[in-house]
């Protein structure tokens, strides 16, 4: 028998794209585990995520603001939480263009309240069990991105845990101010804090303004694809399946005050990845309105300060923790266009008149 502790752990943003694909993972691999899901349901956030959830005995989700000290000291308190997993934040790089206020707000504010909300929690348990069974019980995982790294050309080598942080847009700087405040926070108060970079994920819950979701619906709906700039812009995508196996294992195996880069191997320029995705698509969707796909694609203005590459070392994880992804490219993508098929119900409401708004103030 397995002697494992048993976490309580708070998943914050686990109604977004990635938080809920690792609450699934999680209540499946550990069912035993308590786990509280507080999430303030922005627009990128959505209950029937994991609505299949809260038959479960250990399972709550409340809806609130990381911002809000007097939700988060209640909630550590009341359900005695020993591993923060911090996914809440603004996430898409057009919105800060738009406006970069809700960013500041969440992704920093939001993450300093939720850093003292714990570090209170964890001193007043120390107090109670002694300093060292705290800290070994307590984690707080902050998931981060590798944009703070800011942008590669084609021939430089790829983001390691060691990069100078170089951020670009009011996302990405927003997000390496929350990274500064859970890496300081280790180094002052020996808050067990372990930070994650990791690059463009892709899978099931999506939104429909990302750069894979939106193609998908996009061919099914025979609209225009637009592709940013010269299309010749890289991301390496990672199936959202395997960084969340990547965090469990940061989670119970990490060391706190380390950072772990997370990627898939797969490079791909962003025509290219458009050019797969209406290939996948003539294959695998017998309806659509406009065929071959490829016919919609077209090249629109760029986005300003568009990073150029991005690219991730994970050695470090693969040599320390023993993680390494596990799908191709190509498979995720098929999964993903699988999904995406089979669940209209979930993304057609989605495509709601604040997602036109937005969607007509990007793509005019
Ligand atoms: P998402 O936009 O899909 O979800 C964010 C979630 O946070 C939503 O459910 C939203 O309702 C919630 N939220 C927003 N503001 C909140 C607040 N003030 N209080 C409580 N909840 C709030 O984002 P995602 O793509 O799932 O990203 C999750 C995390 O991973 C983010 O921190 C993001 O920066 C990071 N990340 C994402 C990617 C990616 O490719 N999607 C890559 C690297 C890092
Ligand atoms: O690298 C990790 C980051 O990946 C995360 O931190 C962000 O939260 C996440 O949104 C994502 O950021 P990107 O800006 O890379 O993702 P996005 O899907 O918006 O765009 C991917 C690429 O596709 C990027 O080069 C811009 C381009 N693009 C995007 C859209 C939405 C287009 O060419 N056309 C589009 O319509």
């Amino acid at each position: 028998m397995n002697a494992r502790a048993k976490r309580r752990i708070l998943v914050t943003g686990g109604a977004g794209f990635i938080g809920s694909n690792f609450v699934h993972h999680w209540c499946k691999e550990y069912p035993d585990d308590r786990m509280v899901v507080l999430d303030a349901l922005t627009y990128a956030g959505n209950y029937q995520n994991i609505a299949a959830l809260e038959a479960r005995e250990n399972f709550r989700f409340v809806k609130g603001d990381i911002c809000d000290r007097l939700l988060i000291d209640q909630l550590l308190a009341e359900e005695d939480i020993n591993t923060v997993a911090h996914f809440a934040a603004e996430s898409h790089v057009d919105r800060s263009i738009l406006g970069p206020d809700a960013f500041i707000r969440t992704n920093v504010v939001g993450t300093f309240t939720l850093l003292e909300g714990f570090r209170a929690h964890w001193n007043a348990r120390g107090r109670q069990e002694g300093v060292g069974a705290a800290s070994r019980r307590h984690r707080f995982l902050h998931v981060s991105t590798d944009e703070v790294y800011g942008s590669l050309s084609a021939e430089d080598p790829a983001f390691t845990e060691t990069t100078p942080y170089a951020p670009n847009s009011p996302y990405s700087a927003s997000k390496a101010g929350s990274d500064h405040l859970a890496r300081a926070y280790y180094h002052t108060y020996n808050l067990p804090t372990i930070i994650t970079n990791c690059s463009n994920n892709y899978g099931a819950y999506h939104f429909p303004e990302k750069l894979i979701p939106l193609m998908c619906i996009n061919i099914l709906l025979g609209k225009p694809l637009p592709v940013y700039g010269d299309g010749q812009n890289v991301r390496d995508w990672l199936f959202v399946g395997d960084h969340c196996r990547a965090l469990d294992v940061v989670i119970n195996k990490g060391i706190p005050g380390e950072t772990y880069n997370i990627g898939g191997n797969n490079e791909a320029k962003n025509i290219d990845l458009v050019n797969k995705l209406c290939e996948l698509m003539n294959e695998l969707a017998p309806d659509l309105p406009v065929r071959p796909a490829q016919k919609l694609i077209t090249f629109v203005k760029d986005r300003p300060g568009h990073d150029r590459r991005y690219a991730i070392n994970a050695t470090k994880i693969k040599e320390e923790l023993g993680w390494t992804p596990a799908q191709t490219l190509e498979g995720g993508l098929r999964t993903t266009i699988e999904w995406y098929l089979k669940n209209r119900d979930w993304w057609q409401p989605l495509l709601s008149e604040e997602y036109q708004n937005y969607y007509n103030q990007v793509y005019g």
